[in-house]
């Protein structure tokens, strides 16, 4: 079976994301490109990355009139990325054109939505005119990315427990925040291992710091497989 880990490469620079990505093999694991690394290092990266073999996640979080996220995601899924990501509160209609443009592509990518960031609190939710608890408009734009038909949504562990339940077994919950036992929680505050978050019906979990920064990168990602298989 295909790992279910995602690494989050979230390095400065290609040379130093080419250092650690040089020992990793596609079967072990998956990849995320993020903002930082992709502004340094640009989609000929990325495209090195697919040319090696592995799934790419291309985590840009699309968020703008229907026409021009799609015209992204469309360029986006010709670099040869795994999964791509917008907001789902673009809303319908940006979500449903999104996914329009990678239907009659031969390999479409999948498509998730991130709900609602997790650095947002109540107030912060409020103070941009949402009253709605923020665990209520995950659960909202949650459901909003499946009518919409995208493939899934990021979220934190302690959602997926409930979405899993609410949205069936399909549909992708892709989960950042995990921290094998004993690590370095960093500037996550709520975290779950990689055991919690299968047990919670995660499908991909996304880890960074606790592989890139590791003493032996190769001991923890075998550990974080085995748990998750
Ligand atoms: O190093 P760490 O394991 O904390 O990295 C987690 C990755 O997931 C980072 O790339 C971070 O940007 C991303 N992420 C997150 N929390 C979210 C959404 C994305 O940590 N809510």
């Amino acid at each position: 079976m295909s790992s279910r880990l995602i690494i989050a490469l979230d390095f400065a620079t290609a040379e130093q994301a080419l250092t650690f990505v040089k020992d990793l093999q596609p079967s072990q694991c998956k990849l995320k490109v993020g903002f930082e690394l992709f502004v340094a290092a640009g989609p000929e990266f990325v495209r090195h990355l697919v040319q090696r073999g592995f799934a790419v996640f291309l985590d840009l979080k699309f968020h703008d009139i229907p026409n021009t996220v799609a015209s992204a995601c469309k360029a986006a899924a010709q670099l040869g990325v795994w999964m791509l990501n917008v907001h789902a509160s673009g809303g319908v209609t940006m979500m449903q054109a999104a996914k329009a443009a990678l239907a009659d592509l031969p390999n479409p990518p999948k498509l998730i939505a991130v709900t609602v960031l997790t650095s947002m609190d109540k107030a912060q939710l409020a103070s941009t005119g949402i009253q709605l608890e923020p665990l209520k408009q995950v659960q909202y734009l949650a459901k909003l990315a499946q009518d919409s038909g995208l493939d899934g949504v990021v979220c934190s562990a302690q959602e997926a427990a409930l979405l899993r339940v609410q949205l069936g077994d399909e549909f992708l919950l892709v989960t950042p925040g995990i921290r094998p036992e004993g690590s370095d929680k960093g500037d996550q505050s709520r975290v779950m291992t990689p055991r919690q978050a299968k047990q919670a019906g995660v499908s991909y979990v996304v880890v960074g710091r606790p592989i890139t920064q590791a003493a032996e990168p190769q001991a923890v990602i075998a550990q974080i497989n085995a748990d998750l298989a």
